[in-house]
């Protein structure tokens, strides 16, 4: 309820909420208003003015967590004010974190001997995760190399053109050069024989990942990791794998436990994963786990006392909330191996199930593949219509869909896709209705074009139907090569790859 002015105070109108002058003023924008106003208003207009934000749940775009059990939303509530580096104050804290590293790094086959702590540690995400490895990779590297009386001032890591835009901070923040194996049409991860190609004596480390963001495909580790070994036997050189297993970590172990990507495989040396991803956390938490303590140079780790104990701390931030850490180690022991295998299953289940439905409208290529994270990405084959992914993408907008239309990373840039990464609480009869909507746009499409569907396309297309679709092509064409030009003027540093998706 508003606090009226004392002005005001005599009109009872202003007891209502919409009736009081908060609902008429414009919020500010710029600079602090000089003056406070009630708490009530405040909520009401931020909570009425986040309405537009649309619905995280219809969100396909994100592979981060939307629903979490209430038990642990409330669990999560109450841990909002802990500040999780207060180590010394809230020491339960603390070894729960451990407590999922522990788990975390034995479910990826670390030598952990029982008992023992495994390295690693919580991040906001995988990005903070991935600048701790690599930071450690580059250090370890140089270390090497002064010790050995080479020149260690051009470090490099070899990725495959498709990493996620993390890894170009990381390159350009931390000054190593990013050499990335480049993809081609039909063909959407790092392929290993390239990448043992361009491993040279600067390489600090090769990064495969488990999950491509643009595809969900696996990269082949275990055939890096050999070929790896194969040339570091031949130049004594010894590169190491990192594996970027940020949707994929909590994939791979329950749906292919068999498939060797982690450190089963000798050259991997550490590895992240997502925790707000298949980790089925809300948004603010990642993993970092290396192979063993000689993988993680002592002299990265800070030790700070001011605060009343000694706290270790490899964290690019100092001060962040325990609230997703106790979410962490809420769904590993509330679901355990059992609960995270039946969830990952269902995604697989539900993936599969739009695959289905798409393929069979004969008018897309599938680009995921069966083996890897549950997303479903397609690309229209014909153009012909004039009509492209990105207007399938806004035509989805209007039944709230949210599914992202964007292009693929160098050298397939030419081909664009959509993507709908399919999660725990996407559910099969959301997944039969998105399939219908989709259905219902390409419908909208021929409905715009009667002439050219299909069927008379394939019985009798006359000539100036033919130059009709010529003309609509190089259209389309130019459609989007127009949006690629705006989208690069708007953005002109921009690399234009993992823009709008994560
Ligand atoms: C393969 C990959 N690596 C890293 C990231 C960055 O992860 P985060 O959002 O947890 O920082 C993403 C995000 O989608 C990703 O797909």
């Amino acid at each position: 309820m508003v606090l009226p002015t004392a002005a005001e105070s005599d009109n009872p109108a202003n007891s209502c909420m919409f009736a009081s002058r908060y609902m008429q003023s414009p919020l500010p924008r710029f600079r602090m208003p000089e003056k406070s106003i009630p708490k009530d208003a405040a909520y009401q207009i931020i909570n009425d003015e986040l309405m537009l934000d649309g619905n995280p749940r219809l969100n396909l775009a994100s592979f981060v967590t939307t629903w979490m059990e209430p038990e642990c939303d409330k669990l999560m509530m109450s841990a909002v004010n802990k500040n999780y580096v207060d180590m010394d104050e809230y020491p339960v804290t603390t070894d729960l974190q451990n407590r999922c590293v522990n788990m975390i790094a034995r479910l990826f086959h670390a030598e952990v001997e029982d008992g023992d702590q495994a390295v690693g540690c919580a991040t906001v995400g995988s990005s903070e995760a991935i600048m701790l490895a690599g930071l450690a990779f580059k250090r370890k590297w140089q270390n090497k190399r002064k010790a050995q009386g080479k020149p260690y001032d051009k470090p490099n890591i070899v990725t495959g053109s498709n990493v996620q835009v993390c890894w170009e901070k990381f390159a350009r923040y931390f000054e190593v050069e990013l050499k990335e194996v480049k993809l081609r049409e039909g063909y959407y991860v790092m392929d290993p024989k390239k990448a043992a190609e361009m491993v040279d004596e600067n390489t600090i480390c090769v990064c495969a990942i488990l999950g491509s963001t643009y595809n969900g495909e696996f990269e082949d580790v275990k055939m890096l990791n050999d070929l790896l070994v194969q040339k570091n036997k031949e130049t004594g050189w010894n590169t190491p794998i990192h594996v970027d297993a940020a949707s994929g970590g909590f994939i791979a172990p329950f749906l292919y436990p068999d498939l060797e990507w982690d450190f089963r495989l000798p050259l991997v040396r550490s590895i992240n994963v997502s925790g707000h991803k298949y980790g089925l956390v809300y948004a603010g938490v990642g993993w970092v786990v290396w192979r063993s303590k000689q993988d993680l140079p002592e002299e990265l780790i800070f030790h700070i006392n001011y605060l009343g104990a000694d706290q270790p701390t490899f964290t690019l931030n100092f001060s962040k909330g325990a609230s997703q850490i106790i979410g962490q180690y809420y769904q590993l022991i509330r679901l355990g191996f059992e609960g995270y295998k039946l969830i990952m299953e269902n995604c697989r289940t539900n993936a599969r199930y739009l695959t289905e439905i798409l393929e069979k409208t004969g008018r897309f290529t599938i680009l995921s593949k069966d083996v890897g994270v549950p997303v479903v990405a397609f690309s229209l084959k014909d153009k012909s219509l004039g009509h492209d992914e990105y207007e399938i993408s806004d035509h989805l907008r209007k039944f709230g869909w949210v599914v992202p239309a964007y292009t693929m990373a160098p050298d397939a840039q030419h081909v664009l896709l959509l993507r709908v990464v399919v999660r725990e609480d996407f559910s099969r009869t959301l997944a039969e209705r998105l399939a219908h909507n989709i259905e219902e746009v390409l419908h909208e499409f021929e409905a715009l074009h009667p002439k050219i569907t299909k069927v008379v396309k394939e019985i009798l297309v006359t000539e100036d139907e033919k130059n009709d679709q010529v003309e609509a092509k190089e259209n389309s064409k130019k459609t989007h090569e127009n949006r690629r030009r705006g989208r690069q003027a708007r953005h002109p540093d921009s690399v234009d790859k993992t823009k709008g998706i994560c």
